[in-house]
């Protein structure tokens, strides 16, 4: 269906026409002085220079067009030039109705649907799932939903690291402590063993270890790199191994994934675009887009309109050996080959945008992507501790994302058994839940890009723009539906929702008629925190219109029916909206 503002729109660009102006000008905006109007049109302002006149009697030849239109309470042209409207509320209310009857609210379907990968994990097999992951797993499993929900064919790829130097580091650590395995005995035929040498708790404790030693000792560091490089040209028992770093660290990825309610269509490896690499060089070279430089082979990426320095990207370094551009470029050429992906969001630490500039630029230039895909890098920026640095645990180190889960959990444990009385089994699926969306809106609600301080406190508070505070105005409004049921009220026939009675109960259904424009803006900017600042706002009305309003007390039955059917498009548009954001409200808290 289509949105409020086209309707009101289309309402105004004729009126436009009618008094002899372009109809263009009938452009309609939420009104920023909403003191004054709901919606507002300044198209009179730019009109006046082409039409060499006045504004506001261009303004007056509008309204004076509109003036009767049922559409409007009130429209109004003022000086100096701006139409001012108040809708009738009798129509508002006949538009949110229709909303209750339309699947997805009434969202438009995209007039193409888009084949979109979502690349936002980038977990490191063999090491831990820390904090770093965090806003990956968080931003793009929202960006990925939106992106769904406006109708595109989505998947999401946890592209794994797989073929870095923290294998070669662990085979050159495993060789030391355990020589005798037989991934190590070069004359070995038989089958490997089907259980891998180690568990997760000890691959844990080796890649750090190991780690920390190569820096200390560059005759280690070489005997790691030269181990990547041996598993790379495809030696039979390291590459056993491997599959066994893989089986496990997976294992452990996915239960932490799990618990953030985050879950990926594809579980591709940076190993998997290997392949793709030899015939990507030879084309590059072939065309003439590829040198060599410095004894590396390069492609230059630079553009005339450059403000800083942009190096070339570099395919295969001086010993030949690829790189993290290399698999990227790759990476791209499987996405398109396997999916025929038109839109490719990559969803990584904002530290890493100058490593995609210089990649999108190269895939563009070299032809692995058609002018019109599109290739989008959301930078995230850092989750700073309070103290405005880098989150990190107590004693310094790097922590893990289980334990920080787990410290949201008990938190809101805490605050949930201190004035409430709820079986202890209760006590804790609602606390993961609230948890949750502690966590998840903590980071959301910011931009991105931006920074932001992880404060377990202000997160989990029931007040304030937070998750709880949302879960919280969604389990009011259950409460209500159930006291409502219980009084033999019947939510399952058709309730119409009548005009507004009041201020409050108007401002709910303005605000819920915003509900297209502010999904179709997230979709459109990867922007989940357009999402947050919506649920807040929504969330906000509906609880002054909950204090102002008696509801189950109501006497006017067809009122009262009205108000319930209000509540529940609202609930329902509040819990859709959090599960574009990953997260879902208990029945109680
Ligand atoms: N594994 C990488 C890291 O830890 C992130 C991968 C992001 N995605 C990508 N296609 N490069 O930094």
């Amino acid at each position: 269906m289509k949105t409020i503002i086209e309707l009101i729109e289309e309402q105004v660009m004729q009126a436009f026409e009618k008094a002899g102006y372009e109809k263009s000008y009938g452009k309609v905006n939420i009104s920023n002085r909403p003191d004054l109007c709901e919606y507002q049109c300044n198209g009179a302002m730019s009109a006046a220079k082409a039409y060499h006149k006045a504004p506001f009697m261009i303004a007056d030849d509008v309204v004076a067009g509109l003036t009767g239109n049922i559409m409007f309470e009130k429209i109004e042209s003022v000086k100096p030039g701006f139409i001012n409207i108040i809708l009738n509320s009798a129509f508002l209310a006949g538009y949110v109705d229709s909303m209750k009857n339309s699947e997805k609210f009434g969202l438009a379907a995209p007039d193409k649907v888009k084949k979109i990968v979502v690349d936002y994990g980038g977990p490191n097999v063999a090491k831990p799932l820390h904090v770093g992951h965090l806003r990956a797993a968080i931003i793009g499993e929202s960006i990925k939903r939106i992106a769904r929900y406006v109708g595109h064919d989505v998947i999401g790829d946890v592209h794994l690291g797989d073929w870095g130097l923290q294998i070669g580091l662990i085979i050159t650590e495993l060789s030391i402590r355990k020589p005798d395995l037989p991934y190590f005995d070069d004359d070995f035929t038989g089958e490997y063993p089907s259980e891998a040498p180690f568990d997760m708790s000890e691959l844990e404790e080796i890649y750090p270890y190991a780690s920390a030693y190569s820096k200390e000792h560059p005759e280690y560091l070489a005997k790691a790199q030269e181990a990547t490089a041996v598993l790379q040209s495809g030696h039979r028992g390291y590459h056993a191994l491997w599959q066994h770093i893989i089986d496990v660290s997976v294992a452990d990825i996915k239960k932490n994934y799990d618990r953030l309610n985050v879950s990926f269509e594809l579980w591709k490896k940076e190993s998997d675009a290997q392949c793709y690499i030899p015939d990507m060089v030879q084309k590059m070279k072939d065309e003439g887009h590829a040198y060599i430089s410095d004894g590396a082979l390069v492609v230059d990426v630079k553009e005339e309109t450059d403000t800083k320095e942009i190096p070339p990207c570099i395919i295969l370094k001086s010993n030949g050996a690829t790189n993290y551009e290399t698999t990227d470029l790759a990476t791209i050429i499987e996405r398109v080959k396997l999916f025929n992906a038109e839109k490719m969001i990559y969803v990584v630490d904002k530290r890493q945008g100058l490593h995609f500039d210089q990649v999108f630029r190269c895939a563009r230039k070299t032809g692995l992507v058609n002018d019109d895909t599109e290739l989008i890098f959301v930078g995230f920026g850092t989750m700073n501790g309070k103290d405005g640095k880098p989150f990190k645990t107590r004693d310094g180190g790097v922590l893990r994302l289980e334990t920080l889960i787990n410290e949201i959990s008990d938190k809101v444990y805490e605050r949930i058994m201190e004035n409430r009385q709820m079986p202890e089994e209760e006590a804790r699926e609602v606390s993961e839940k609230v948890g949750l969306s502690a966590l998840k809106y903590g980071d959301l609600s910011n931009q991105a890009s931006k920074d932001y301080i992880f404060d377990v406190d202000r997160f989990t508070s029931f007040e304030g723009n937070t998750g709880p505070y949302i879960l919280y105005s969604i389990v009011r409004i259950k409460s209500v539906l159930q006291k409502y049921i219980a009084a033999g009220g019947d939510i399952t026939k058709e309730l119409k929702i009548q005009a507004p009675q009041n201020k409050s109960e108007s401002n709910v259904m303005l605000c819920l008629v915003k509900y297209h424009d502010c999904i179709m803006q997230a979709y459109k900017d990867n922007a989940p925190h357009r999402i947050c600042q919506y649920l807040y706002e929504l969330s906000d009305a509906f609880n002054s219109f909950y204090h102002d309003n008696k509801i189950l007390s109501c006497e006017d039955e067809a009122r009262k029916e009205s108000m319930i059917a209000l509540l529940i498009l609202v609930k329902d548009v509040l819990e859709n909206c959090i599960d574009l954001l990953g997260f879902s409200a208990p029945d109680r808290m």
